[in-house]
This record gives structure tokens, sequence and C-alpha cells, in this order.
């Protein structure tokens, strides 16, 4: 199993050495390798079993820095990495060769995000490299949002897990870029619509396909449990799995249930706020998959605020059946 603990310099040294190391953000815990190591981000692809032709996200602490990766920040890109970094929001920018091809699997564009997390800035502040993060998670599986997620799954493959606690946002960053002069939202995520739109005027939401995507995290089955998962009205499904003599659990938004048992319920906000439940998904999906269950039931959310990006990851362990 991996060490965890917070020691930056220790991360440091792994990292300078093309190891890599699961480093904590606001959104989820990524798996981090120097960027400019193809090795390292070759080892980086390996270690989650992810396939080549799903790019990685770059991470560094300051917009100056971007800039030495990208040819250009255009606007009004600029204007949303001035007013939402540091924090979840990854931009879509052209790349400078100086970057491997294998990060953004020959795309000409590099995926860029400056987080929040205190820890993994005051990591990146004494790094002369930026880190190439995907989510610290198998390919395919739920993303982590504390430490001993990344250690139950990946830990034996990797030196050393930085621990930040629990990851704030819970969800991944939203990812935007330009198609034309069009303001583009590519993943739903822990910055939400009216945020973003509030700065930049209307953004279209590109619609996933699963043939074709433009980005991976789009691809229709996703951030899925290995037990089936169920979507509906939850008292119409419990009614029926009872009947049926089914085992399940059920991972609801605000409603309790009297007649399940506690252990096997949980609920993402027990006042309704979207944002606590963004928070608690990952978690939550994770206790019940671990359950003796045979299934999942669920609900979406109100479709407003982070319940449109919950209720998109919520869609895609449910696509997975
Ligand atoms: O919050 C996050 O974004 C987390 C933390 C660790 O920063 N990272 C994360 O990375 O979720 P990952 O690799 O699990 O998801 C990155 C997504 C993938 O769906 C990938 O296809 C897309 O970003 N992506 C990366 N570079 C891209 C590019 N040049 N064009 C289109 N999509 C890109
Ligand atoms: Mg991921």
């Amino acid at each position: 199993m991996a060490s965890i603990g917070v020691d930056i310099n220790l991360a440091k040294d792994h990292l300078e050495k093309g190891e890599l190391v699961a480093v904590p953000t606001e959104t989820v815990y990524g798996l981090a390798g120097n960027a400019l190591n193809a090795d390292a981000v070759a080892r980086i692809f390996e270690t989650k079993k992810r396939p080549s032709f799903d790019p990685l996200i770059l991470h560094t602490d300051t917009i100056e820095k971007v800039r030495q990766f990208v040819v250009d920040i255009p606007e009004p890109l600029n204007i949303l990495a001035e007013t939402f970094w540091p924090g979840p929001l990854t931009l879509l920018l052209p790349r400078k060769k100086i970057i491997p091809d294998l990060v953004t699997s020959g795309l000409d564009t590099v995926a860029v995000r400056v987080p929040s997390h205190n820890l993994i800035r005051s990591l990146l502040s004494i790094l002369d490299f930026p880190l190439a993060a995907p989510s610290a998670n198998p390919f395919g599986y739920i993303s982590p949002t504390r430490a001993s997620h990344v250690n139950d799954q990946l830990g034996d493959q990797i030196p050393y897990i930085l621990d930040g606690g629990d990851c704030e946002v819970g969800l991944e960053s939203t990812i935007v870029g330009l198609e034309g002069d069009q303001v583009t939202v590519y993943r739903l995520g822990g910055l939400d619509i009216q945020s973003l739109e509030e700065v930049v005027g209307s953004v279209q939401v590109m619609a996933h396909s699963s043939s074709n995507p433009k980005s991976p995290g789009m691809l229709k089955s996703h951030y899925a449990p290995t037990k089936p998962f169920i979507l509906g009205n939850l008292n119409d499904l419990i009614n029926d799995y009872k009947e049926a003599g089914v085992e399940f659990a059920v991972l609801a938004y605000d409603q309790v249930f009297p007649n399940i048992s506690s252990q096997f319920q949980i609920q993402l906000s027990p006042n309704g706020d979207s944002k606590e439940a963004a928070k608690n998904l990952f978690a939550a999906m994770r206790t019940l998959d671990s359950l003796d269950v045979s299934v999942i039931l669920s609900e979406l959310l109100p479709d407003h605020g982070l319940g449109r990006a919950v209720n998109d990851r919520l869609k895609r362990a449910a696509a997975s059946n």
C-alpha cells in the first residue's frame, strides 16, 4: 500500500524521479506525474488502464505559468480564467509543442486547470514542471474524493498519496472551450453553468456522444459503480424491488425512507442543497457499491445549480447497466 501523508517535499522527490503521486484537489483526487516527462505520463495511462486516446489535464498554480504552455488564452476564455481560477474550471487552449503528445492524445489543444486546494497549490509552487493528473481511479469507475478511496484502488501501484482530507466540491471540474466564437461546455462539473453565464453570457452545452466523444469524460457510461444503478421515482422503485424480493440500497437526494434500515440508505443532502449533494455523491456511491445488495436505486435532483452536474453523473452511472 502507498504511504499517506502531507509531506509536499516527499511528493516532490517522487515526482522528480518520474514516479506518480496522488494529489488532493477541491474537485476530486488526481493521479499526478510530471507532465513534461513522457515516461511519467505513460505510467499514468498504465496505472489507470486508461485508453491513450483520452487526454489528460495539466495542473499548475498561476495564470503566468499557464502561458508558458499555451499559445494564447483567447477571449472570452481569459475572462473565465481571471474570474474562476484557482477553482473547478478546466479550459481547452491551443498548446505549445513543449507539452508531450501523449498528454493531449495528439490534439492541438491542451486542457489546463489551476486548482484551489491549498496542499496541491503548495506542491505546485515548489515544482518546476506542471502536473498531468486525471482523476485517481481505474478508468470508468467512480472518482475518489478522499485519500482512502485512492488507496483502496491504486494504493499498491503508487508510492505516495498526499492527504488533503475530503474534497470540498466533490465533482470533477467543468471543461470549457470554444467552438468558433461560442463558449462551449464539454463536461458539466463543479462550476455551474449560471456562474459561467454571469461572466460571458450564454454558453452552449455540448451533448455527449458515445461513438465520437470530443472528451471521453463525455462517454455515456462513465463514473460507474460495479452494481446495477437504477434511476427513477424512488417510492415506485422501492415498491417494485421489494415485491420482486431483490436486495437493494437507496441513494436519495433528501428524503428518508422509514421502512428501510438506515445502513441501506444514504441522503445526499438532508436539507436539499445541491452543493452538499455534489460533495457527498461519489463517497456515497462507493459506500453503497460495497454493500451486500444486488442493485442501487436512486433519483435525479432538481436540474439547476450543481444539481445539473450531479444528474449528469447519476445518468452516466445508470447508463452502464
Ligand atoms: O476536476 C478534475 O478535472 C480532475 C482533477 C484531478 O483535476 N481531473 C479529471 O481528469 O477529472 P480526468 O482525466 O478524469 O478527466 C479529464 C477529461 C477527460 O474526459 C478528457 O477526455 C478531457 O478532460 N480532456 C482532456 N484534454 C482534452 C482536450 N484537449 N480536448 C478535449 N477534452 C479533453
Ligand atoms: Mg476521470
